[in-house]
């Protein structure tokens, strides 16, 4: 496997599994037909509710620990110094491991520094072998890389044909930042798996289909791959990508295709951040009464 090598020396594959909108109860089936493929690097999240059916796969495969890559992410509601390293041990004892390849933080809210020094220390005490964030675009990404410790190793951000991030990459190269994609088929969003052009190209290369030119694109652009799927067929061809070479004329071609705008939704907007506020944002306690909620709001 192709590996990039990160700021401080840590080889990350190129190419892994990603678990988001994997239930639990399906994940350890889906990781473990992902190692058979030969994948070696999974990534999962506190948020995906499935970092013990991972750890569940990981160890029932027997493969030697040192041969795996596993990332995982740190959640808004762990955000700040303290709930940050507590959620550290929580994935590592859910995942069943005693250290983790990489830790992100997964999105660029709440107390950023707090987490950050959590993972700053973690990483120091070997806990995680590399540690990054993700969805952060280049304003937050330069924040960070300045006043930090040590400096984020990693940025995962959504990154697909349609969408290919030309000034994060930018500042990401300056900053010696691995940028690595998430959802590299836009999950299927602006009609990615029958697209007419990378159809075409498939064509000339021994019927590759789409899934396999958009990551073939990806990875020559030198940005790390996660794809998803559920399906051992589509792992195994998500798999077999370094056996072909797009021409810089298709490079070039697929490159037109950025459209500079998110499938999703971007991190920037106020109303998806007030989205992201609303999921953390303090609930009312039931048992208030009356009169403490009148005393509080005086406060
Ligand atoms: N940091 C973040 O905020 C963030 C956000 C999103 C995702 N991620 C990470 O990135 C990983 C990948 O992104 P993603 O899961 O959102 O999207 P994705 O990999 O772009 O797309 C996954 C979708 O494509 C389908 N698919 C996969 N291979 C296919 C193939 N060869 N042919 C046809 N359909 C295929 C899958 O269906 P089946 O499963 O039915 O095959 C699934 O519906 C995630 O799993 C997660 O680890 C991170």
């Amino acid at each position: 496997m192709e590996t990039k090598t990160l700021s401080n020396g840590v080889e990350m594959p190129m190419l892994g599994y990603g678990v988001y909108q994997i239930a639990p109860a399906e994940v350890q089936h889906c990781v473990r037909d992902a190692l058979e493929v030969g994948y070696r690097s999974i990534d999962t999240a506190q948020a995906y509710q499935n970092e013990e059916g991972v750890g569940r796969a990981i160890a029932e495969s027997n493969i030697p620990r040192e041969e795996l890559f596993v990332t995982s992410k740190i959640w808004i509601t762990s955000s700040g110094y303290e709930k940050a390293a507590a959620s550290i041990d929580e994935s590592l004892q859910k995942l069943g491991l005693s250290y983790l390849d990489l830790m992100l933080i997964h999105q660029p809210f709440g107390d950023v520094y707090g987490t950050w020094r959590a993972m700053e220390e973690a990483y120091e005490a070997g806990k995680l072998k590399a540690i990054g964030v993700s969805n952060f675009y280049a304003d937050r990404l330069i924040d960070l890389c300045t006043f930090a410790r040590i400096p984020p190793m990693v940025d995962q951000v959504e990154l697909h044909v349609y969408h290919q991030q030309n000034e994060l990459r930018k500042y990401a190269e300056k900053y010696h930042v691995a940028v690595e994609s998430w959802g590299p088929f836009a999950e299927g969003r602006n009609n990615f798996f029958n697209d007419p052009l990378l159809k075409e190209f498939g064509s000339r290369h021994k019927n590759r289909s789409n899934a396999q030119i958009g990551l073939r694109f990806l990875l020559q652009e030198g940005i790390i791959v996660i794809p998803k799927s559920t399906h051992r067929d589509r792992m195994e061809e998500n798999f077999n990508v370094f056996d072909f070479q797009l021409s810089e004329g298709e490079m070039a071609t697929l490159r037109s295709l950025d459209s500079e705008e998110s499938q999703f939704f971007n991190h920037e907007d106020p109303e998806t951040v007030e989205w992201f506020m609303n999921m953390v944002k303090p609930k009312p306690d039931p048992n208030e009464t009356e009169a403490q909620k009148q005393d509080s709001s005086e406060d």
